[in-house]
């Protein structure tokens, strides 16, 4: 089978190369004609395990095919996958106009039945209009249907999440759209993967409840936290404790500062406008937000409560991207809390394992240090945002004699606060106010 897949976002080169692996011929397109001009020498433009191995081999194996033209996918593909920007407007909903363009541009090349998937996250009642786009604009009367097909890809484990995803969601109407993406992902019904057949509107909305359930679960997780500070329990105890319950699952309760992301904070945004337009209440998504963007300025408050004031105080933070294993900057709590700290005048240095070139665009004036030990130099506090696994093993006591004053801020609860303390720490965690049993 022949598959288009327009836009090479993250989405969208992770699902052609995946397709493309799993033997569909597969050709992915862009507007950017520098970007396809190193996807065709299979350089990737973002930071992906896995990713840039992937597109190799299929290049090789000719099954990937990159091009700048929408209408190289259309002619020879029998499925066009949508995955381009839906980035969010002012008032938090998601702005299509990307998706009509490109659904207004595939109805001028199409001259046989197609099926037109939505990858991107889009509001629910997109389909309807993708339907209405391509009617309005196609040259020639031909049939063709529209179905959505949610991603529930991670950065930093996209692969391994597409060729191992806990379900496959296909919303569309007719029966020869469902066949046809139900053939797609053959390899994966072999594997037992459940699929969740249902119509447009539920498959859409399927999405957003899942990224905005999996926020409250971290929202939730966060305040309990904050509790756990003032009470004097464990939040790790507690997280634990809960998860084995299996109503509630292990997943997904780690404390920190915030969640960040391309995904969580847009979509939770998209989904309280799109209940807001129908004038239905979304209160926990509301909190849910709210307590997020809160949870970041508290580890501000944490830090200024030990170091105040900040005017010329070394503060190293390690870690920057809003996760580990990927470069992705977006909503990262790290950007937040560095800006707050230079805002009252604190002098930051910062290391991050793949994410620096990066927040070069991003943070002026932070002085970026080629590893955690160069940013411990002469700090008044070490601040760990991201977890990445070079941070989980350091030379402590090498850090501690770097230091000017042994102040340790783990906001991702990575060390024992025992051990931290016996080291000569004085350290801070989120939620952990007495020692780890
Ligand atoms: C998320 C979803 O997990 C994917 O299923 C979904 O496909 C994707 O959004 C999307 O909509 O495209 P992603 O944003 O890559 O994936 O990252 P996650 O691993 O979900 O982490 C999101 C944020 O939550 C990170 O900032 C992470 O540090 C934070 N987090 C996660 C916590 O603070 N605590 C946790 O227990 C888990």
């Amino acid at each position: 089978m022949h598959i288009g897949i327009i836009g090479t976002g993250y989405v969208g080169l992770v699902t052609g190369a995946c397709f493309a692996e799993f033997g569909v011929y597969v050709t992915c397109i862009d507007r950017d004609e520098r970007k396809i001009k190193s996807l065709k020498r299979g350089i990737i433009p973002f930071y992906e395990p896995g990713l840039e191995e992937l597109v190799k081999r299929n290049i090789e194996k000719e099954r990937l095919l990159f091009s700048t033209k929408i209408k190289d996918a259309v002619s020879t593909s029998l499925a066009i996958f949508i995955a381009v920007g839906t980035p969010p407007r002012g008032d938090g909903s998601a702005d299509l106009s990307y998706v009509e363009e490109v659904c207004k541009e595939i109805a001028t090349h199409m001259d046989s039945y197609k099926v037109i998937v939505t990858k991107s996250t889009v509001p629910v009642g997109t389909g309807k209009k993708i339907k209405n786009w391509i009617s309005k604009s196609l040259k020639k009367k031909v049939d063709f249907d529209v179905a959505s097909n949610p991603e529930f890809l991670r950065e930093g484990s996209a692969i391994e999440d597409f060729m191992r995803p806990d379900r496959v969601v296909i919303g569309a109407e007719s029966p020869q759209a469902i066949a046809i993406l139900k053939d797609l992902y053959r390899p994966l019904y072999l594997i037992e993967t459940p699929f969740v057949i249902t119509n447009v509107e539920t498959a859409e909305l399927i999405k957003y409840a899942s990224n905005s359930f999996l926020a409250t679960k971290i929202s939730f997780i966060n305040e309990i936290a904050n509790l756990c500070d003032a009470v004097g329990a464990d939040v790790h105890v507690v997280a634990k404790a809960m998860g084995l319950d299996k109503r509630i699952g292990p997943k997904f309760l780690h404390p920190g500062p915030g969640y960040g992301g391309s995904c969580f904070p847009k979509d939770t945004m998209a989904l309280l406008q799109l209940a807001r337009q129908h004038k239905v209440e979304l209160n926990i998504v509301d909190a849910t937000i709210r307590t997020n963007q809160k949870q970041r300025s508290l580890m501000v408050e944490k830090i200024k409560s030990r170091l105040a004031p900040l005017k010329d105080k070394v503060i190293g933070v390690l870690g920057l991207s809003f996760k580990p294993n990927t470069n992705d900057l977006r909503e990262a709590p790290a950007v937040y809390i560095i800006s707050r700290l230079m805002e009252e005048g604190a002098v930051v240095q910062a290391y991050d394992p793949v994410a620096t070139d990066d927040a070069k665009r991003v943070l002026n004036n932070v002085k970026f240090k080629k590893n955690a030990y160069e940013v411990a130099r002469n700090a008044h506090a070490i601040v760990l945002v991201t977890e990445w696994n070079e941070f989980r093993n350091l030379d402590l006591k090498r850090i501690k004699k770097a230091v000017k004053e042994p102040n340790f801020f783990d906001l991702r609860n990575v060390y024992d606060p025992e051990r931290m303390q016996e080291l000569g720490f004085n350290y801070y965690s989120v939620g952990r106010s007495i020692k780890s049993q």
